[in-house]
């Protein structure tokens, strides 16, 4: 008997309505859609309505898509592994929240992740020792994010606040024995030096004033704050910092160290991907792996130019996209990646 592998049998998508264009920015903050475009491929992105919609509902919208198309109840889920860096709350964590709404009982377990951009491949890594194992048979991933809410509306975060879209991605993982099939392996890595070079640090024990540089790092208390202060939305330090051309850097390295990881691993070349999904962080990196890879245009798929960057969703929403345009057949070689905060970054190599 083949061994057991984990086959993606459901996957879905949701974004929110609203468009902004990168005009629209302009009303807010010194920005030009020709700085945008040149700079990291975006045209538009999503933000959801406030107090409408936020990082649970467009996970429920997205997860009851790929329910459907495995063709499963939501009582059937066995394990969900929710991964955001936008949470609706501090804890707890999204994962029993998507739950609750989506009616399942308590025969399943719920397990939030921490892992930025890298997130939905450390998700659905985690759920594939768990198939393997034969622990659980049907386990939801969802990667969702409301990054409007948490943004830098100022010129001061204007090389952040215009890359980041709202959004939400899900699969349905489970065992398959059928040849051709299934997830091949995956590889995790993480370098922890570089944690302030891409992080938003508040709400985090140890709240204080940050400038970029850790040596610059003060505690705003004795005890530390668990809280958000005015001063620190004045200063601006209440918001996600990053030092763009340092992570740009880093980026177009790992990814294409990343990937070779998964080829090698299972003796497969660059020309038989069928399809890889980079995490859509700034297709300029994007297009940056592809040449130093010797991609052609059909191997790779990219829509940051539409949704610019979700983080933890951006990977299963363009893997959504792609499979819903016909561009990922039955038994196609897909490779999945990504890279960010952390730094944290991954590859998974699956048979459609
Ligand atoms: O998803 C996780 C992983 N994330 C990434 O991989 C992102 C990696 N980094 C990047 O994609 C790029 O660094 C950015 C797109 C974020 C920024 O592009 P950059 O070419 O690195 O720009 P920069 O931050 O070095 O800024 C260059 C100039 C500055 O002006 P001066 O000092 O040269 O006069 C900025 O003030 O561009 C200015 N600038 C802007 N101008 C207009 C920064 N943001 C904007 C803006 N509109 N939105």
């Amino acid at each position: 008997m083949n061994q057991t592998k984990t086959k993606i049998a459901g996957i879905g998508f949701y974004v929110p309505d609203k468009v902004v264009k990168n005009d629209d920015l302009k009303e807010v903050i010194e920005t030009t859609d020709e700085w945008i475009q040149e700079r990291t491929g975006i045209k538009e992105r999503r933000y959801i309505e406030r107090y409408k919609e936020n990082t649970t509902t467009m996970a429920v919208n997205a997860s009851k898509i790929a329910l459907e198309r495995a063709s499963i109840a939501a009582d059937d889920v066995d394990f969900i592994i929710f991964a955001t860096l936008s949470p609706d709350y501090y804890f707890p964590g999204c994962g029993v929240l998507l739950q609750r709404e989506l009616g399942i009982k308590n025969n399943c377990g719920a397990l939030d992740i921490r892992n930025q951009c890298s997130a939905f491949i450390y998700a659905i890594s985690i759920a594939d020792q768990f198939i393997k194992t034969g622990m659980y048979k049907n386990i939801l991933v969802v990667g969702s994010e409301t990054h409007s809410a948490g943004l830098d509306f100022s010129n001061k975060g204007r090389n952040v606040s215009v890359i980041f879209g709202d959004g939400a991605g899900a699969v349905v993982l489970q065992p398959t024995t059928k040849e051709n099939q299934g997830i091949l392996s995956t590889h995790l890595h993480a370098e922890g030096l570089h944690a302030e070079k891409l992080a938003f640090l508040h709400l985090g024990a140890h709240s204080g004033v940050f400038t970029g540089d850790t040596s610059d790092f003060e505690s705003s208390g004795e005890w530390g704050s668990l809280f958000v202060t005015k001063e620190m939305i004045e200063n601006g330090t209440a918001f996600p910092y990053m030092d763009g051309p340092f992570v740009f850097k880093n980026a177009v390295f790992r990814f294409p160290q990343v990937i070779m990881e998964a080829l090698n691993a299972n003796n497969k070349n660059v020309s038989d991907i069928n399809m890889l999904i980079p995490h859509q962080a700034n297709l300029r990196i994007a297009q940056f792996i592809q040449e130093k890879m010797g991609l052609r245009d059909d191997q790779v798929y990219n829509n940051i130019q539409k949704y610019g960057n979700t983080t933890a969703a951006s990977v299963p929403i363009a893997l959504c996209e792609a499979w819903e345009l016909g561009k990922i057949k039955e038994g196609d070689l897909v490779c999945l990646a990504a890279f960010g905060s952390g730094f944290t970054w991954g590859s998974a190599l699956l048979q459609w």
